[in-house]
C-alpha cells in the first residue's frame, strides 16, 4: 500500500510508505487475503523502538479490506529480542528518546505513548482477521508480547520465550499479560514472568502457547498451510464465529447460546433470505 492510500484511508494515518517502514526495519506485504508483516532487522535481532510500535498501528489501521490472515514474522534467527535496549541509555534511539527523557515529561503523556505503542499489538485481534505468529529463536519481552497478540502461534523448535520485563524493573506493558494468562493460567503467567525464564518449544505446545511446533526449515511452510486452511472456511461464517468465541469468557452458557442465536440468525438471513 502506497502511503497516499494510507492517508486515504486513515485520514491522519501513520506513514507505512515502504522506504519508512524499510527505514524501520519492517516489511509490509499482501498478496490476495493474506499480509505478512516481517521484522527486518536480523543483525539487531529485531529489536523494536517506539517507531516499530506506532508503524504496526499504521498497518493495522491501513489493512487492505480483503485481508483474512495476517502473518507476523521474523527475519534471521530469532523473531525478536525485544525492545532496543538503547532505549534504556541516556542518549536513547535517534529520533524516539529514551526512558530518561520520558521520565522526565509527564505521567499523562507517558501513559499516552504506551497507549499508543499498544496500539500496534491490539489491532492483531479483530474478528476481521486471524493473526499468525511465526516464531523461531528469540522471542523476548516485547518479542513475546507480539507472539501473544497474535490468535495463533506456530512455532520453531529453536523457540525461546522470555518474558524478561521483570527481570529489568519493569512490567509486560504491550498487551501481553491477559493473552498470557488466558493461554496458560495465571499460575502459570506468574512463574514464567517472575522468574523470567525461558520457555522452549516443548514445554510452549504443552502449556498452550503454541498451537504448532515445527522443525525451523518447515516454518514457513506450516504458516502458509495454516493460512491456507483458515481461507478455505467461509469468510463472513469464520468473522463472526471468531467474534462469538472472544465473546465467550465474558458471557455466562445461557449468554453465549443467545449470542450464537443472534448470530446465526444474520448468517441463515444472509445465506437463505434471498
Ligand atoms: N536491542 C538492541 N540491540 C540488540 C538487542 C536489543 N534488544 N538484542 C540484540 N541486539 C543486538 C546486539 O547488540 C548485537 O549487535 P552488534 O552485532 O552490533 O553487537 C546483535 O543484536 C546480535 O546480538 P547477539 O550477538 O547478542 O546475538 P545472539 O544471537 O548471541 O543473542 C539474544 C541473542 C539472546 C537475543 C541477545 O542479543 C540478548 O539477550 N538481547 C537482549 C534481550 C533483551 O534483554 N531484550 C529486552 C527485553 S525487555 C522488553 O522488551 C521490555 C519492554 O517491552 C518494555
Amino acid at each position: 500500500m502506497t502511503e497516499a492510500q494510507a492517508r486515504q484511508r486513515g485520514g491522519n494515518a501513520e506513514d507505512i510508505s515502504a522506504e519508512r517502514l524499510a527505514e524501520i526495519g519492517i516489511r509490509f506485504e499482501v498478496d490476495g487475503e493474506i499480509a505478512t508483516i516481517t521484522l527486518d532487522r536480523p543483525d539487531k535481532r529485531n529489536a523494536q523502538t517506539f517507531a516499530t510500535w506506532t508503524a504496526l498501528a499504521g498497518i493495522g489501521e491501513s489493512l487492505p479490506e480483503q485481508v483474512r490472515v495476517v502473518v507476523v514474522k521474523g527475519e534471521g534467527p530469532s523473531f525478536s529480542a525485544g525492545i532496543d535496549l538503547r532505549m534504556f541509555t541516556p542518549e536513547g534511539v535517534p529520533g524516539q528518546g529514551s526512558f530518561s527523557s520520558a521520565a522526565r515529561g509527564g505521567d499523562a503523556d507517558f501513559e499516552h505513548s504506551i497507549r499508543k505503542a499498544q496500539a500496534g499489538f491490539l489491532w492483531l485481534r479483530r474478528p476481521e482477521i486471524v493473526s499468525i505468529a511465526a516464531v523461531q529463536g528469540h522471542a523476548i519481552g516485547a518479542g513475546f508480547q507480539l507472539a501473544l497478540a497474535c490468535d495463533l502461534r506456530i512455532v520453531a523448535d529453536d523457540v525461546k520465550f522470555c518474558m524478561k520485563e521483570p527481570a529489568l524493573g519493569l512490567v509486560p506493558d504491550l498487551t501481553g499479560t491477559k493473552p498470557l494468562v488466558e493461554l496458560v493460567g495465571l499460575a502459570k503467567a506468574i512463574d514464567i514472568c517472575l522468574t523470567a525464564r525461558t520457555v522452549h518449544a516443548e514445554e510452549a505446545m504443552r502449556i498452550g502457547l503454541a498451537e504448532q511446533v515445527v522443525a525451523r526449515d518447515d516454518l514457513d511452510r506450516a504458516v502458509r498451510d495454516k493460512a491456507a486452511q483458515l481461507l478455505s472456511t467461509n469468510r463472513d461464517a469464520a468473522v463472526a464465529t471468531k467474534r462469538l468465541l472472544q465473546g465467550a469468557r465474558g458471557r455466562t452458557l445461557e449468554e453465549q447460546g443467545v449470542a450464537e442465536g443472534l448470530e446465526q440468525a444474520a448468517r441463515i438471513k444472509a445465506l437463505f433470505g434471498g
